[in-house]
């Protein structure tokens, strides 16, 4: 009897590729990558490495064609996925809920003003002739400079937009808004919220991080795959051009009042200067 019972049990715990439980679902340029790192240290969690776009690009594929792309799981570990576009998705709020009503969602913000220029910073680490940020962000309207809300870079920084989307379907509390700023200057404690969120025993601690001057952000002291240190690369952490202080100023006018708007419907004060 011990023997049959032992042979079931090991066949229902063989591990099994799952939809996922929980998705990292953006914001673009704001640690979406550190935040996903840091949480394949726990044991309990498993993750697809490269971003699946299952409810952006892939949704006609159907849900077999997304869990095919899932890691293997064994029983009680959770499944997640991270693809910062779904956070503008229009569709994806739907698409998502009716995968999975109870699905737990985690976006990672930063100061937008930082944001935009990390985004700027890789688009221009592609294309070198790209003209300079200060002339992509403000547009020459009516012989005045004022920030272009068009420019994608500017755009993805109006997060209440996306965000009403997100809680018109799904209640505040299955949302997530980790704290891009504190996720670099304190990964710990910013990991203790995110495991407490996905309901995980706080594994991932301060001793799991050192922090790096060469590169100036926090590090793995192991990651998952190797026990030796270990950063993000070199795509991560990039060093951002100088910006005119006046452009800068006109971002952080153009951007306070949306901020206020994003502050009130998360809940949260994120106190971007
Ligand atoms: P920069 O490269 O412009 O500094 P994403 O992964 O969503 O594309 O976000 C990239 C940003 O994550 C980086 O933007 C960097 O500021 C931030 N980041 C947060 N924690 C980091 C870490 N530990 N190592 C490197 N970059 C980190």
């Amino acid at each position: 009897v011990a023997d049959y019972k032992y042979t079931r049990l090991s066949r229902n715990a063989g591990p099994v590729r799952r939809l996922p439980d929980a998705l990292i679902i953006g914001v673009k340029k704001c640690g979406t990558r550190a935040l996903l790192e840091f949480l394949r240290l726990h044991p309990d969690v498993r993750a697809a490495v490269s971003e699946i776009h299952f409810f952006d690009k892939y949704y006609h594929k159907g849900f077999e064609w997304y869990r095919e792309r899932m890691p293997l799981t064994l029983e009680g570990q959770i499944t997640m996925e991270k693809t910062p576009s779904y956070w503008v998705t229009k569709s994806a709020p739907k698409r998502v809920y009716a995968m999975n009503p109870s699905m737990k969602l985690l976006a990672v913000v930063r100061d937008p003003v930082t944001r935009a220029i990390s985004d700027y910073t890789q688009s221009a680490s592609k294309r070198p002739s790209l003209a300079p940020f200060e002339q992509l962000a403000l547009s020459n309207r009516s012989g005045c400079s004022a920030v272009d809300p068009t420019w994608a870079p500017v755009r993805l920084g109006v997060y209440a937009r996306p965000l009403r989307r997100w809680l018109r379907r799904f209640r505040r509390d299955r949302l997530l808004l980790v704290n891009g700023e504190r996720l670099v200057a304190d990964p710990a404690a910013e990991m203790a919220k995110v495991q407490d969120f996905l309901g995980l025993k706080r594994v991932i601690t301060e001793k799991h991080f050192y922090f790096n001057s060469a590169k100036g952000f926090p590090c793995l002291l192991k990651s998952e795959s190797s026990s030796s240190p270990h950063c993000l690369g070199k795509t991560k952490g990039r060093n951002h051009p100088r910006i005119d202080p006046t452009a800068l100023k006109r971002l952080r006018e153009f951007y306070r009042p949306l901020n206020e708007i994003f502050y009130r419907l998360s809940g949260i004060n994120f106190g971007w200067p």
